[in-house]
């Protein structure tokens, strides 16, 4: 069974408030998705990369991969879509049908452990058809609704059972991309696309499995992620 990664990297990172597209800001002097790809490249489970790229930035990313000697399975650059999940679909096509089971990682996710991207694919090699990492919630967390002059609280879920989920998401390519298509026949009546391709599965009642994550795989969304991630280098 062999494995692609799908390195998500066309988002604008408008919170983050630069100039360049996220996936392009430095951590430690190196991009934020040359650090996610050398990480996929050496968890030993990864055997190509499809990566969604920003507009115009096609071939500065190629250039940044295909000559880092980290990055040693192939690499393929695609142009993202305007939504997370259209880019997906995009590295989805490009994916090819040789590898039966697919990853998607966000490259705001840089620091993602060579033991969790193992973790996950181990878990869809062992017949979990889709696997998430998942991390315990530590605040409480309220559902809210609009209201007049202030939201209004409707609910507070059971913290014990919820899960704060991270990337790399790990499916059979069969199921990914079934769960793609049914959110593309969806999207004219739904006007929200989908944040994690999970709950594409979910939504056609498949199940998805949590794995444990791991807090060293955080998002890099403000200038203070980037700050603590690039502490968590130096250690
Ligand atoms: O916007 P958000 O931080 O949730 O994006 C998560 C990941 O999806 C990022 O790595 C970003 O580059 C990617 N993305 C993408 N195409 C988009 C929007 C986001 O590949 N249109």
């Amino acid at each position: 069974m062999t494995t692609l990664a799908i390195l998500t990297a066309a988002g604008s990172g408008a919170r983050l408030g630069r100039d360049l597209p996220k996936a392009l800001v430095g951590l430690g002097g190196i991009p934020l998705v040359l650090h996610a790809a050398r990480r996929l490249a050496g968890s030993g489970v990864v055997d190509a990369l499809v990566v969604t790229a920003p507009g115009g930035m096609r071939d500065v990313i190629t250039h940044l991969l295909t000559a880092d000697a980290s990055v040693t399975i192939p690499v393929t650059v695609v142009d993202g879509g305007p939504t997370r999940q259209a880019s997906v679909a995009a590295g989805l096509a490009a994916a090819g049908t040789s590898h039966e089971v697919v990853l998607v990682h966000d490259a705001a996710r840089p620091l993602v452990p060579a033991d969790l991207i193992r973790r996950v694919v181990g878990a869809v090699r062992a017949g979990h058809d889709a696997v998430v990492p998942g991390l315990p919630v530590t605040d409480t967390v309220k559902q809210v609704a609009p209201g007049e002059d202030a939201e209004l609280v409707v609910g507070t879920p059971d913290r014990a059972r919820l899960r704060a989920v991270q990337t790399p998401q790990g499916f059979t390519r069969e199921l990914l991309e079934r769960a793609h298509k049914a959110g593309q026949d969806r999207s004219g009546s739904e006007a929200v696309a989908a944040t994690d391709d999970a709950g594409l599965v979910e939504a056609l009642g498949e199940p998805v499995h949590i794995v444990r994550g791991d807090p060293a795989a955080a998002k890099i969304t403000t200038e203070r992620d980037l700050r603590i991630a690039a502490l968590e280098l130096e250690d």
